[in-house]
């Protein structure tokens, strides 16, 4: 293909009119001297897919769109060219995305889950098929990391990705920090601001930042990570007491998306290929690290490449016009008929990653013990650690005792995950811990 051979409208199927299909649609009209300017064309929606077409809209159908519910609209079409897929969801969306591209369509999506959960099939088909697959949204809204990875890094091995990946989850631990919000609250919040997934628990239970990072590994690395052995956990019940002692100690809590080069697996008699420590928890970071800043739906990625050192994305991670900019310059891409580089490595089948057990990921950790307030029990939980080989470097306790016990807070020297496990197993067996323990890694 040969770039701006085309000066005939691109026209579009737009499957899904909700907060990202709107904010596209109006950035379109908004936008559209800088359209014609950029690639040359104009850039015209030719149908809206969309669930139910009686609902009430706050934002108008464009100009000669015709409203549907029949995916097979979009995909028969032969006035349209490129179907932006913004509905969400996995059956419905991987089934028109395949329709797409099998009647020669391009396809721009934001749609980390689908990507991550069956991404790779999809991307063969478009292989197959030549045609571009374009995904900026899916990660991070409106910061460009997939095009800074898949383009403009390309000379560097990218040693390590750490970052803040959902919005919603960052509104919610930034509300409960520094307003005091309850967590159903700012949830509630979240969604109201359009930040939230249509099924908020994958916001809270860490599963979308998780799709986020998948798509991450395969660009950075080149490797499949499946997202099934990937190990998440969300802020689902993160109490305002550990946000508060957390503080204390000089740091603040997010939800953290890291993945980093590991060294071949001791004793390994060949090579390994790219093995990778990689997952989502809450960790606690320094508050005068740039991460412990990223406040309200913002969303960061730290970058730490071997020719460029470290590199510190920052942005509006979701919400309606941030989220649209991204899909219109993949549209815009589309429209300047660039050729097929969907998932940024020389095509081909992506290698599986070799993977860290969680249980070996070594870091410092924040624990909290709720205990009774009897003498020796300080002494008796150190012992439990020490027994793991656990070296504590901070403590506080707290005088005065509530219904669950006395908080006993640490923070302890780098460890590993199953040492942490087996002290706490020691004391909850012992029985010193009136409630299970709470226990964050600290970065
Ligand atoms: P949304 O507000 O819930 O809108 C979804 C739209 O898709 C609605 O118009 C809905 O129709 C339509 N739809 C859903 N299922 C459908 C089906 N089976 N058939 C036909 N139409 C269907 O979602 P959103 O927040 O815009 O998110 C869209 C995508 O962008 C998701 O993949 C999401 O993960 C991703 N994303 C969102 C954000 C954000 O900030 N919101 C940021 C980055 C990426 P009705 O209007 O009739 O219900
Ligand atoms: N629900 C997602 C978030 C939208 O809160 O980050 C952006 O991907």
């Amino acid at each position: 293909m040969t770039r701006n051979s085309d000066t005939r409208p691109l026209g579009v199927g737009l499957a899904g009119f909700g907060t990202v299909g709107s904010g596209l649609a109006r950035l379109l009209e908004d936008n559209a001297d800088i359209i014609r300017r950029r690639t040359g064309r104009d850039v015209v929606i030719r149908a809206v897919l969309v669930r139910d077409a009686h609902k009430a809209r706050e934002v108008p159908l464009p100009a000669g769109a015709e409203l549907t519910t029949d995916p097979a609209r979009l995909v028969n079409d032969p006035d349209i060219d490129v179907l932006v897929e913004l509905m969400g969801g996995i059956d419905a969306a991987r089934s028109i995305i395949s329709a797409a591209l099998t009647h020669g369509k391009h396809v721009v999506t934001a749609n980390k889950a689908l990507l991550a959960e069956d991404g790779l099939a999809l991307f063969r088909l478009a292989r197959k098929k030549r045609r571009i697959l374009r995904y900026e949204a899916s990660v991070a809204g409106a910061i460009p990391v997939v095009e800074a990875l898949k383009e403009s890094l390309v000379g560097n091995r990218i040693e390590s990705l750490m970052g803040i990946l959902n919005g919603t989850s960052n509104y919610i631990l930034s509300e409960m920090t520094s307003s005091g919000v309850e967590f159903d609250e700012a949830l509630r919040q979240a969604q109201e601001l359009g930040f939230a997934e249509a099924d908020p628990t994958l916001d809270i239970d860490g599963h979308d930042a998780a799709h986020k990072l998948v798509l991450l590994i395969r660009l950075a690395w080149g490797v499949d990570y499946p997202y099934a052995a990937l190990a998440v956990r969300g802020i689902r019940g993160m109490a305002a007491l550990d946000i508060r002692f957390a503080r204390e100690f000089g740091y603040r809590i997010k939800l953290i998306g890291q993945a980093r080069l590991a060294a071949p697996e001791n004793g390994a008699s060949a090579p390994t290929g790219v093995r990778l420590e990689a997952g989502v928890f809450p960790a606690l970071v320094h508050h005068t690290y740039l991460l412990a800043r990223v406040g309200g739906a913002y969303n960061a990625l730290r970058v730490d490449a071997n020719a460029a050192g470290p590199l510190f994305f920052h942005g509006r991670g979701a919400g309606s016009l941030p989220t649209a900019g991204a899909v219109l310059a993949d549209l815009m891409a589309v429209a300047r008929e660039e050729r097929p580089n969907n998932t940024g490595f020389a095509e081909g089948e992506l290698e599986r990653a070799a993977i860290v057990p969680p249980e070996d990921w070594r870091s410092p950790y924040y624990v909290r013990v709720m205990v009774e307030d009897t003498p020796g029990v300080l002494r008796d939980i150190s012992g439990c650690m020490a027994a793991e080989g656990i070296s504590v470097a901070q403590m506080i306790q707290k005088a005065g005792q509530g219904a669950s016990g006395l908080p006993l807070v640490f923070m302890t020297h780098e460890t590993t995950a199953r040492a942490m496990s087996g002290a706490l197993r020691r004391a909850a067996d012992a029985g010193l811990l009136r409630e299970p323990a709470v226990y964050y890694r600290v970065l």
